[in-house]
């Protein structure tokens, strides 16, 4: 795909992963609400087609991909259940990705209003106001999923990511753990080294990738189950 930018300059986007694509420097996801952006991301257009793109320093998943992700977990057809999607700044790319349903659990009100707003024009990111602790309280709504994504900084966030793994029966996940949140006075490096014990106990970790420097004490682990 070509397109001539400002100062006569050929943009070109390569298709990385299904549905995630690459200039050379920066990623973009086609965008489902042309005209509007979700979260003051630009917008390019390329052959009559309009993308987005995709901020490492406000996506912990697109940081995931600058800093050497190599299984990419979500393919054209992933059904996905994402925890903790706040205000939908991820989960519209995801969405974007998927031609699949994209479950988006969040329990703030606030951010949940503009998460609905997001899936007005995204037809397959479906809004649920619940707590990720009790997947008892969506099960009704969320069928089985391929994949969990999930972006919670709680004390507990290992175990809400194993018991909704377990839950709906996923194939893949992906933990983007906050360490000072599961612990703020022991050493990231410390947290992350139990945690991978703990993942391992219950599933294959395929990857593990820190993210700095987008986001400080964070590691994002990619799991099969
Ligand atoms: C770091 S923000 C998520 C950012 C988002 N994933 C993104 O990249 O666009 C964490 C979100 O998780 C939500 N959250 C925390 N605990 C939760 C729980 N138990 N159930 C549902 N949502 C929760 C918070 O309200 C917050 O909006």
């Amino acid at each position: 795909m070509v397109q001539k930018r400002g100062r006569g300059r050929i943009m070109r986007l390569k298709e990385k992963y299904p549905g995630v694509f690459f200039d050379g420097k920066d990623y973009y996801t086609r965008n489902a609400d042309s005209g509007r952006s979700v979260y003051g991301e630009r917008t390019v257009t390329v052959n009559g087609k309009e993308y987005r793109y995709w901020d490492p320093a406000r996506s912990k998943l697109s940081a995931g991909i600058h800093r050497g992700l190599t299984k990419f977990p979500i393919r054209k057809n992933s059904k996905v259940l994402y925890l903790g999607a706040a205000s939908g700044t991820t989960a519209s790319h995801i969405s974007e990705i998927t031609e699949n349903e994209v479950y988006a659990i969040e329990f703030a009100e606030r951010p949940f209003r503009s998460l609905i707003k997001v899936s007005e024009k995204r037809g397959n990111l479906m809004p649920v106001l619940a707590n990720a602790r009790l997947p008892v309280q969506y099960r009704h709504i969320v069928p089985e999923v391929d994949t969990i994504y999930q972006d919670i900084a709680q004390r507990d966030q290992v175990g809400i990511f194993l018991k909704n793994m377990s839950f709906f029966n996923a194939k893949i996940g992906v933990l983007m753990l906050k360490a000072r949140s599961v612990n703020v006075s022991e050493k990231p490096k410390k947290v992350f080294q139990r945690v991978a014990d703990e993942l391992s106990e219950y599933t294959k970790i395929e990857q593990a990738i820190n993210l700095k420097p987008y986001e400080k004490d964070h590691m994002a682990f990619i799991v099969k189950a």
